[in-house]
């Protein structure tokens, strides 16, 4: 491995399963990159607090399935350090030194925020949920992580630790790179509307089973306009023709044309992209049993991982206390 090149920091707040949307956004990706370069992926469960903190069995058991999940879509721990957040001080103690140089007005501005504030009918903000960016932009740093593969939805964020790390270069010391986003596929929701999201209830899960894919698909708006099944449809606002696209690339032109033409019907057209996405599932269905069935051996890949993260972290801190001048003595 060529300590050189980038060094991937990614992650998931743990408040559920992951789904499809996961997948195209990121979870591919990442699979990708574990091969060429130090890739660590933590598990959010503080930023999970921001909106969840009264669920807090919630999220520990998100952690457990979140790492299933990684670990089902190929995540191999021989590969990628795998690490829980809240296990990590070092990343709280970051976030406070990185909190002196970011305004509320800057926070409040960030259009991914506005909209989650919006989407959950928050009137006033709640500090934590304010200052996550903040907190995200530490977990990046402590790794001295450059590239970040995430959701589209993520890129004020890593403008927000770019801005960060630079200003703490500035007033210090050049210590930490500034990171790059490395954005994946957007995926819609069943519904139409907006993106596939777990809390808009438009999703399907990484382990949904074959049955519920196809009943989920079942439901899926299509093209409002297209009333009989011999109507022309336009593929290119189907929610539906967008997973043909992203999941069966070979047959895409062709249903493409006989949507377009109302040679197949949207019944026909769902049952095809769900046999395509359990084709996807398939592999991982049969990796997260092989793991269900090991717990022990899950546990110690979180307890390595997360020793791991936690080193490097201690010795980043050192490095962030020297340039301060506030590394006063060893304890
Ligand atoms: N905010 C990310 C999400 O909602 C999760 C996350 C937390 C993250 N820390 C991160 C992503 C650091 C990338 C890098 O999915």
């Amino acid at each position: 491995m060529n300590m050189n090149k980038d060094i991937i920091l990614t992650g998931d707040r743990t408040t559920g399963q992951l789904h499809l949307g996961h997948y195209v956004g990121s979870l591919r990706s990442r699979v990708q990159l574990q091969n060429e370069y130090k890739t660590y992926i933590l598990l959010a469960d503080i930023q999970a607090l921001t909106t969840h903190y009264d669920q807090p069995e919630l999220i520990a058991d998100s952690v457990h399935q979140v790492t299933l999940d990684y670990l089902a879509v190929g995540i191999d721990p021989n590969k990628a350090t795998l690490f829980i957040q809240s296990m990590i001080p070092e990343i709280a103690e970051l976030t406070v030194i990185f909190s002196m140089f970011i305004t509320v007005n800057n926070l409040r501005h960030n259009p991914t925020i506005k909209n989650e504030a919006r989407d959950r009918g928050y009137t006033d903000l709640y500090y934590g949920f304010l200052g996550y960016p903040v907190s995200q932009a530490a977990d990046i740093a402590f790794c001295k992580a450059t590239l970040v593969p995430a959701g589209e939805d993520q890129i004020p964020h890593i403008e927000t630790a770019r801005k960060l790390v630079r200003r703490f270069n500035e007033l210090y010391a050049p210590v930490l790179p500034e990171p790059r986003i490395l954005t994946g596929e957007r995926l819609g929701g069943l519904d139409g509307i907006g993106k596939m999201s777990k809390s808009m209830g438009n999703a399907i899960s990484l382990n949904a089973r074959p049955d519920d894919v196809h009943a989920k698909l079942t439901k899926a708006k299509t093209d409002p306009a297209r009333i009989h099944r011999s109507d022309p449809g336009n593929p290119n606002i189907c929610p539906v023709f967008a997973y043909h696209q992203l999941f069966r690339n070979e047959n895409a032109e062709e249903i493409h044309a006989n949507c377009s033409q109302g040679t197949i019907g949207c019944r026909d057209c769902k049952q095809l992209a769900g046999n395509a996405i359990n084709e996807l599932l398939a592999p991982f269905r049969a990796r997260r049993q092989d793991y269900e069935q090991r717990e022990d051996e899950v546990k110690e890949i979180l307890i390595e991982g997360t020793r791991q993260a936690r080193k490097v972290a201690r010795e980043t801190m050192l490095e962030v206390r020297e340039a301060m001048g506030i590394r006063y003595f060893n304890l």
